[in-house]
């Protein structure tokens, strides 16, 4: 199996361009973002207090996460719904990043990610990926870019999604789940020595693509 392992800041590009390259190359796209997502949302749903860790491990047991493929499409499958639809808003955002940084939460994930990896060749984006779900990945990207840009793309997102947007808003949104997701004790995000770093910041998404893509066929 072919196992790559995408990591970086949130609004990088990873699962834009994870998505591409698996389609490309007809590998598994994993976002396990998705997955901490679904337990966010999960965890929302329950009330449960999402500063409160003790309160989040408790109940991460009721909560069955399962990934499945539909047409090639990633189905995150939470108690039997699929909530793909349910998990891209800022709130959920939100929520994933605090409640993934409570060690049974990774746990519960990385048994998930790894047993995907072990059936597949696997394009997987993440913050931890690299680092601590697939130590032995044949290929490390750390892709990034600056705040300025990445919040502009969401801005533009949003705006072309019809939604209102705030840029400032949007910019402190992702300094502080930047802050959450560097500085957490487990499994922080971090760029690993083996990784490639690729800055998208000044980069067209088929620029970043073909560069992976290169860089995958030289490790086949
Ligand atoms: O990639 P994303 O924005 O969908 O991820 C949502 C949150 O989930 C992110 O802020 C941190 C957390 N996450 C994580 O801790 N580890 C991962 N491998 C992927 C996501």
């Amino acid at each position: 199996m072919i196992n790559v392992a995408i990591d970086g800041p949130a609004g990088a590009g990873k699962s834009t361009i994870a998505k591409r390259v698996a389609k490309d190359l007809d590998y598994i796209y994993v976002d396990t973002g998705a997955m901490f997502r679904a337990l966010g949302l999960f965890m929302t749903r329950k009330g449960i207090d999402l500063n409160d860790v003790a309160a989040i491990a408790a109940n991460v047991d009721d909560a069955e996460i399962d990934i499945q493929y539909i047409e090639g499409v990633q189905c995150v499958i939470l108690n039997g719904e699929n909530v793909n639809d349910s998990i891209r808003t800022d709130e959920i955002s939100d929520a994933a990043s605090k409640v993934a940084v409570v060690p049974e939460v990774r746990k519960k994930m990385l048994i998930l990610q790894r047993g995907i990896a072990s059936r597949h060749d696997v394009i997987m984006d993440g913050r931890d990926i690299g680092s601590a779900v697939l130590p032995d990945a044949d290929l490390k990207i750390y892709l990034t870019a600056s705040v300025d840009v990445r919040a502009e793309r969401r801005y533009k997102e949003n705006i072309s999604n019809g939604m209102n947007s705030d840029l400032d808003e949007i910019k402190r949104e992702i300094r502080e789940r930047d802050e959450r997701d560097m500085n957490r004790k487990e499994a922080p995000l971090v760029k690993v020595d083996d990784a490639v770093e690729i800055d998208s910041s000044y980069m067209t998404i088929e620029e970043v693509v073909e560069k992976i893509e290169g860089m995958i066929r030289d490790i086949r």
